[in-house]
């Protein structure tokens, strides 16, 4: 029996989180889940923060699925999701970009893993008006979170056959900021000499990303391009409804979907809860449930083969509902079949 926090987030979050929960189940494996209220705590301004039973929650069963959260554009409260990451020091974000096979894109052989750092660069959110109509943003990079990203990055590589890392920056124009970090990419990579290391300028990369995104293996980025990489990448094999996310800390682990909170299809039973169910089995594979994992990946590769039961954004008729019905149909095919081989 595993204990996980169980945060369900705004908008699609309670559909999503609550499918990935049956599907979870049906493989077999038990999940006491600690769910903490939705609802952050507001202020009078309608400024959001933290609760600090959500801190608690992780910080007991250091282990959390996370559905999104919503954060005001231009204005209002900093992104809780920002905050989460920064206070519980979830330094690695962690995305795995491949294709799920019978979902069909220009690219049939993407399998690349992206490294992002998480608490600093841009998202530090240290912006204030110098004068009116001058504005200032601080770009923040530490040696001590560079050097950690980067041994994050080539530690995973070896944990996971990954065989070359390419370093993302900007160090022709931010010969500082993107300078210490590049310096320190360079000194650990000295560490590995397994692991191929090299190096491109953030805006070539991502034209060789959307010409031959199969000739990249791991990518290693700062905070800012790495959202940015991101997306382009879930673009790559079908967007963001099907890529799944962690963020990872020498102490905690976060899971969840990269995309938002979708308010367009809110409580309409609509969302596809593909990607919070992919993110859930990164987390199974964390807490050492490998094999409720490779049978959720397969059930879904199945479904999205078949392509009879898919949801609106996959040009089907599937609600959040049929459509986890038919994933948690399979997943108990799946998890009996290997019970009766085992
Ligand atoms: P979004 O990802 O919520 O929506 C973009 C489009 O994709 C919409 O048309 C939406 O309907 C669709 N979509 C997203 N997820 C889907 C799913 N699972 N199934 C079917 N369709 C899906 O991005 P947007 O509109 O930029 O952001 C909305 C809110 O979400 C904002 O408040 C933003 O701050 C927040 N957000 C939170 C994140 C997190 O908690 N990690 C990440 C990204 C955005």
């Amino acid at each position: 029996m595993h204990r996980v926090t169980l945060l369900p987030g705004d908008g699609i979050g309670p559909e999503v989180a609550a499918a990935a929960q049956r599907i979870i189940a049906a493989t077999g494996v038990r999940i006491e889940w600690e769910e903490v209220k939705a609802e952050p705590v507001t202020d009078r301004r309608q400024e959001r923060y933290l609760q600090e039973e959500w801190l608690e929650s992780i910080r007991r069963n250091r282990v959390a699925l996370k559905g999104p959260m919503a954060t005001p554009v231009a204005h209002g409260h900093r992104s809780l999701n920002v905050a989460l990451r920064q206070t519980l020091e979830l330094y690695a974000n962690l995305r795995p970009v491949r294709n799920l096979p019978g979902v069909k894109t220009r690219f049939d052989n993407v399998d690349l893993v992206i490294v992002r750092e998480n608490t600093e660069d841009l998202y530090s959110g240290l912006e204030h008006t110098v004068v009116p109509g001058v504005v200032e943003g601080l770009k923040i990079v530490t040696e001590k979170a560079s050097l950690r990203i980067a041994r994050f990055a080539f530690e995973y590589a070896r944990r996971h056959g990954r065989r070359r890392i390419c370093a993302i920056h900007k160090a022709n124009i931010m010969k500082l900021a993107d300078g210490l970090f590049l310096t320190c990419c360079r000194r650990v990579a000295q560490e590995y000499p397994d692991i191929e290391y090299s190096e491109l300028i953030v805006d070539n990369a991502c034209m060789q990303l959307v010409i031959k995104p199969e000739s990249f293996d791991m990518l290693l980025l700062q905070n800012l391009f790495g959202d940015i990489v991101s997306d382009l990448c879930a673009g790559l094999v079908g967007g963001l409804g099907v890529v799944p996310g962690a963020n990872l800390g020498d102490e905690y682990a976060v899971f969840e979907a990269v995309h938002g909170t979708a308010p367009d299809i809110a409580g309409k039973n609509q969302a596809n809860p593909t990607a919070i169910t992919l993110s859930a089995t990164l987390m199974l594979e964390h807490l050492g449930e490998s094999g409720a994992a490779a049978v959720i990946r397969s059930a879904l590769a199945a479904i999205y083969q078949d392509g009879r039961r898919l949801t609106r954004d996959f040009a089907g008729t599937a609600s959040t509902t049929e459509f986890t019905d038919t994933v948690v149909a399979a997943v108990e095919k799946a998890a009996a079949a290997r019970q009766v081989g085992a």
